[in-house]
């Protein structure tokens, strides 16, 4: 079936801790989406394919240190290097589905609790990347994703650093502005399919929404 004509794609986010089923629901969104008949690609960061992003690999794998608002600064560039990417294939009509974002980007670096690295502070460098139309936040409690296998190896992959990361996302919420009213919680404490639907329920309606011409600046 030939994909529809549409006015632009939709720009949709999926977030959450490390083990909340991201991959899976990234993977399963563009499957459906593209059963039905749009033009769909599913991206993440960091992009770890870039110079930029093998620095970012090599810090996350404890392979490398780096002074924290530097590496934050690195996974705010990976996302810049990308930010032009990302509009020309909106602007071609083709949906992108990214495995986290910039909410990402401000939480885990906040979650340091350092005194010079604010969530303001680090919200800085992120301001005029493009705005997505949709972020879900597949929120888990560390506790059962510690049961689902627990973590890996890599440098934020600690229960407490999981605890904070989750208290700051489910923070925004409450703080008004872009992020709150960006974000759509989903419990992905559930089994796979369920967890699917209730994404579904939301990203097929703005997906319609945003391809039908009702909602027509990508914000930033
Ligand atoms: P990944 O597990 O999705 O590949 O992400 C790698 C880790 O990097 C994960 O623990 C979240 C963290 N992260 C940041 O600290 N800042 C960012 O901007 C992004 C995108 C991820
Ligand atoms: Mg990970």
């Amino acid at each position: 079936e030939p994909a529809k004509p549409v006015s632009r794609g939709a720009f949709i986010v999926v977030e959450g801790l490390d083990r909340a089923g991201k991959s899976t629901q990234v993977k399963k969104l563009c499957d459906r989406l593209y059963a039905e008949g749009h033009n769909v690609k599913a991206i993440g960061f960091p992009d770890r394919t870039s110079p930029i992003g093998k620095m970012i690999s090599s810090y996350l794998k404890c392979q490398t240190e780096m002074d924290d608002h530097a590496i934050h600064l690195l996974f705010t560039t990976n996302r810049w290097e990308k930010a032009q990417w990302v509009k020309d294939q909106i602007a071609h009509g083709y949906t992108l589905i990214c495995d986290r974002y910039y909410y990402s980007g401000i939480v885990y670096s906040a979650a340091k609790r350092l005194p010079s690295l604010s969530l303001a502070w680090a919200r800085q460098p992120e301001v005029g990347l493009p705005r997505p139309d949709r972020v879900m936040f597949l929120d888990l409690d560390p506790e059962a994703a510690v049961k689902r296998g627990g973590y890996g190896d890599e440098k934020y992959e600690k229960r407490e650093m999981q605890e904070r990361v989750r208290a700051l996302f489910l923070g925004l919420l409450g703080r008004g502005g872009e992020e709150s009213s960006d974000l759509f919680v989903v419990d992905a404490g559930v089994g796979v399919e369920d967890v699917a639907g209730s994404i579904w329920g939301e990203v097929g309606k703005v997906v319609n929404a945003v391809e039908g011409g009702k909602w027509l600046e990508l914000g930033s």
